[in-house]
């Protein structure tokens, strides 16, 4: 991987799981003074142009991050030229953005993000939309853990 990494964070409506890994990410790697670019989007087109939902922006400001700015937008055939790395959130989203794969080997690029999970490889981040804020919890504790491998993996590679 290059030696500032552009890695995008795709879940389905791009206002809950995605920003929220979008905000974990951008901040831990400037906290551990990395420098990457991140982006995130959706496979689904309902959301474009909205801010993270309410419940997602209360639990990452209550962990001490601050995703306010975001704005939903989808994922497009594109983002496999313009960035390194594309993490789905759930299995389903894997499937929808192969389908969107140029070629064979930028579909090489699209994994899902719990492959980096210390305890939950190859799960899916559980869609919080339906439930309550303790799904919104949960969200973070699996994102939090399965970044801070991933961060550690970009260290070794620097
Ligand atoms: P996300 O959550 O994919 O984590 O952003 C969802 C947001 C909206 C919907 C579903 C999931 N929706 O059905 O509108």
């Amino acid at each position: 991987m290059s030696t500032s990494p552009k890695i995008l964070l795709v879940c389905l409506g791009n206002i809950c799981r995605s920003p929220m890994a979008e905000g974990l990410l951008r901040d831990l790697a400037e906290r551990r003074g990395l420098s990457i670019t991140t982006d995130s989007a959706g496979t689904s087109r309902n959301h474009i142009g909205e801010a993270p939902d309410p419940r997602a922006q209360a639990e990452m400001r209550q962990q001490g991050f601050d995703i306010g700015d975001l704005r939903a937008r989808q994922f497009v055939s594109a983002d496999y030229e313009r960035f390194d790395l594309l993490l789905a959130m759930d299995g389903s989203n894997l499937r929808d953005m192969l389908r969107l794969a140029p070629s064979a080997h930028l579909a090489t690029k699209a994994r899902l993000m719990l492959d980096w999970s210390t305890a939950m490889a190859g799960s899916d981040v559980p869609d919080p939309w339906y439930g309550g804020a303790e799904g919104f919890t949960h969200v973070f504790r699996l994102l939090e853990d399965a970044i801070n491998n991933l961060l550690d993996e970009l260290e070794e590679g620097r």
